[in-house]
């Protein structure tokens, strides 16, 4: 019996049914391009989040949180969202979604980082799903379940995210990078540019999706498409008609056309172009997109002034939390120390896993 069941055991009294088990993400290249169409770049993180389940043969669901050692049990039919707490609110999207309509017992563990930009929400809904579909409740396909919990957001827990994260964590591995069309969702699984590794360093400013300027960006590049007669600005040809935009409206589209033409560029890249890719597109975030932070922002200095690293970045929504960089082979802990030092100490290396 593995640590799991027994923390399943000890907290409902019952054997477990299923398991599953969904990475993190981090996103090397595409940022704030997925709500417009756009290309993206993730890849998984070794992290994951582990959600354990058994029917409980009532009309309500319970979820335990063994991270936060909180429970919450709601109705199968019509649970209120407002009365739960967040963890709560995804677990309780994912099984409505998925089709659960037996009383579960859900145990949910998880190393990914929270409230990182690591998408340990995106992790729990499609651990959740994966969970569903080992019970044979749910039958969707790895696309159709990224995209269910992508609807989790949007109707559970008011996150208006695009499809990157999800698609990522249904979908990646820590070992390569999943080129994704947003639009399309055609995707290809590359390796990792040769002699490079990913290094990832949590800056430890906090963040939350939904409280932040996320919808606010969106609604932004939404009026900036229309204004430029685009349904997305994944179509903008006319690149010259961007800067005729009024501020910020301007700036915002910037970042997302350049953006969509970096992740396109870093296909071919080696390691040294990746990397120069990943340092313009922190420029565009920090100055045009304006969601990156100053702790976040001193960090990723202090990565790409290293010998070792070839481009470094903010990633995930940003307004704090992780940074991405790619780096020589078998430099990453050295790198993310370095810089964590060089700043006074703040921060913690993510990827590589500390064991
Ligand atoms: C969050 C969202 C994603 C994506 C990123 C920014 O992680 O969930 O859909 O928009 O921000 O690239």
């Amino acid at each position: 019996m593995n640590t799991q069941s027994r923390g399943f055991e000890a907290v409902f009294g019952r054997a477990l049914e299923g398991q599953a088990a969904a990475p993190g993400r981090v996103n090397l290249l595409g940022e704030h391009t997925d709500y417009q169409g756009g290309f993206v770049l993730p890849t998984a993180i070794p992290q994951h989040t582990t959600v354990t389940v058994a029917r409980n043969g009532t009309g309500r669901h319970r979820v335990y949180a063994a991270d936060l050692d909180r429970q919450a049990g709601f109705a199968v039919l019509g649970a209120d969202m407002a009365e739960l707490p967040e963890f709560a609110r995804y677990v309780a999207g994912a099984l409505t979604l998925g089709g659960a309509r037996e009383g579960l017992d859900v145990h949910v563990h998880s190393d990914v980082p929270m409230g990182a930009g690591l998408s340990s929400s995106a992790a729990l809904e499609v651990a959740v799903l994966r969970a569903l579909r080992g019970l044979g409740v749910y039958g969707g396909d790895d696309v159709a379940l990224a995209l269910a919990a992508q609807r989790v957001e949007h109707e559970f827990v008011g996150v208006l995210c695009g499809v990157m994260d999800q698609m990522a964590s249904s979908l990646a591995d820590a070992q390569h990078m999943l080129l994704l069309d947003t639009r399309s969702l055609d995707r290809r699984v590359l390796p990792l540019p040769a002699g490079a590794e990913v290094l990832v360093v949590d800056s430890g400013v906090p963040r939350t999706l939904a409280g932040s300027g996320y919808n606010t960006r969106r609604a932004e590049v939404e009026e900036a498409a229309r204004l430029l007669g685009v349904p997305e600005l994944r179509d903008v040809q006319d690149v010259a008609a961007v800067e005729e935009l009024p501020p910020p409206l301007r700036a915002r589209a910037r970042h997302v056309v350049t953006e969509n033409a970096r992740v396109l560029q870093a296909v071919e890249a080696d390691a040294a172009a990746f990397g120069a890719l990943m340092n313009a597109s922190h420029r565009s975030l920090r100055d045009d997109y304006e969601v990156s932070h100053p702790q976040v922002d001193a960090l990723v200095a202090a990565l790409q002034a290293l010998p070792d690293v070839f481009g470094a970045r903010m990633t995930g929504a940003g307004f704090g939390g992780a940074l991405v960089a790619l780096v020589r082979t078998g430099t990453a802990a050295s790198a993310g120390k370095a810089a964590i030092q060089a700043v006074g100490g703040q921060g913690q290396v993510v990827v590589p896993a500390q064991t």
